[in-house]
């Protein structure tokens, strides 16, 4: 990126980026290359491609787009955000050991206890959002300190920038998601942190049309190594999907403004009805952590959390409702609502689910683009019908 293209507004950057205008044919839609293989001049003589499961030109505009928006040197795009994640543990070595978030995406929590377990990558999780207690937990064999903030689904901020420090200080690199916020509003590389990832089958794709995950990295060594493990494992995004992501991304802006407004709206609105007991959303001021998110992150996002009172039974609610989508996923324009416990953190045991407070009355929102009073009225009229 060029000098001045890095103090451009983040709107401008989401329309002009590195490869969004064909240098061949001024296409402002960039070209999809579906080739498999580029043709060599001689040995090892080529423009830069040589076989699409290392580089191929359109993954390489999205590429190029995610590292700028995120601030990093080298951007990475994967099949699903899993295949990101995935790939990411894979710069570890057996015997090495992760400190997560508790309670963070039970596909995370799923695929180190089910699969790098296998191969003696260890993990525990801790409570993020106290520094003191993450140094405690730091071993002689940790080397990753994996952060989701806000996380997944009882929105707990974890100062990104203080356990950077702390954990570069003990030879730990950090990991963040950074699913929930995008980059519109949270920058992780900014706060100190190595590598940050998305499902960008969310915020980025916006429309639930599409899985994919990206990654930044900074600095030139562990671009080279997630390089390395990327074109070994070969977890891709294809090219198509690396244009509609493109195509998608151009929009973030707008679709998560508009959103957030309706989720604070939404919340608010939350905190004022007797069948809910609790509102998690880092929008409101009575919010743990609130004044380290407010320093961190450009907005409280467009997803919040609920607890509804044992009055009210969890799935007839969520039967009542007609706008909202009763769905696994979020980030899109259609507001969805998730049930946590049963759904994106089943597979987390019952025991630790209790434990880090995923009960079955925990409630999920995505906020849409719907207009908000309509998706106020639905959860109203869902509440109404459930009292007892
Ligand atoms: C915070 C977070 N990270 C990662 C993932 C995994 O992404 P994907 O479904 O694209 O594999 C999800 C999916 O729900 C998520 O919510």
């Amino acid at each position: 990126m060029k000098e001045n293209e890095k103090t451009r507004g983040f709107s401008t950057r989401l329309i002009h980026h590195r490869g969004s205008v064909c240098p061949h044919t001024g296409a402002v839609s960039p070209p999809i290359y579906p080739s498999s293989t580029f043709k060599q001049q001689g040995v090892n003589e080529h423009q830069g491609f040589e076989y699409s499961r290392g580089r191929n030109p359109t993954r390489q505009v999205l590429e190029d787009y995610i590292a700028d928006l995120e601030g990093g040197e080298r951007g990475f795009a994967f099949g699903s955000g899993m295949a990101a994640i995935s790939s990411c543990f894979l710069l570890l070595s057996a015997g090495d050991h992760v400190l997560l978030t508790r309670g963070l995406y039970g596909g995370t929590y799923r695929v180190l206890s089910r699969i790098f377990d296998r191969f003696r990558i260890q993990f525990s999780m801790v409570d993020t959002t106290q520094v003191a207690a993450v140094e405690e937990a730091i071993r002689q064999d940790t080397r990753v300190l994996y952060l989701e903030t806000p996380s997944n689904p009882l929105m707990e901020i974890s100062d990104i920038r203080a356990l950077s420090e702390m954990a570069h200080s003990r030879g730990l690199m950090v990991m963040v998601d950074n699913t929930f916020m995008s980059p519109f509003l949270q920058r992780p590389i900014q706060q100190g942190a190595d590598i940050v990832i998305h499902s960008a089958s969310k915020f980025l794709g916006g429309h639930s049309d599409l899985i994919a995950g990206l990654v930044v990295t900074r600095g030139e060594d562990l671009g080279r190594s997630l390089g390395m493990v990327q074109s070994s494992v070969g977890a891709i995004l294809p090219p198509y999907d690396s244009w509609l992501l493109v195509r998608s991304m151009k929009t973030l802006e707008v679709r998560v403004s508009r959103a957030q407004e309706s989720a604070s709206r939404i919340a608010v609105w939350l905190t004022g009805r007797p069948e809910i007991e609790y509102v998690y959303y880092p929008g409101l001021p009575g919010h743990p952590g609130y004044d380290v998110h407010l320093r961190q992150a450009d907005g409280a996002g467009a997803i919040l959390s609920f607890r509804l009172s044992d009055r009210v039974s969890a799935p007839s609610f969520l039967r009542g409702l007609n706008i909202w989508s009763l769905a696994v996923s979020l980030g899109a324009v259609e507001s969805i609502v998730t049930q946590p416990a049963h759904m994106t953190h089943a597979s987390y045991p019952v025991s630790l689910r209790r434990e880090v407070g995923v009960t079955d009355q925990v409630i999920r929102l995505s906020v849409g683009l719907e207009s908000p009073d309509d998706l106020i009225a639905d959860l109203e009229q869902a509440l109404d019908q459930n009292k007892e």
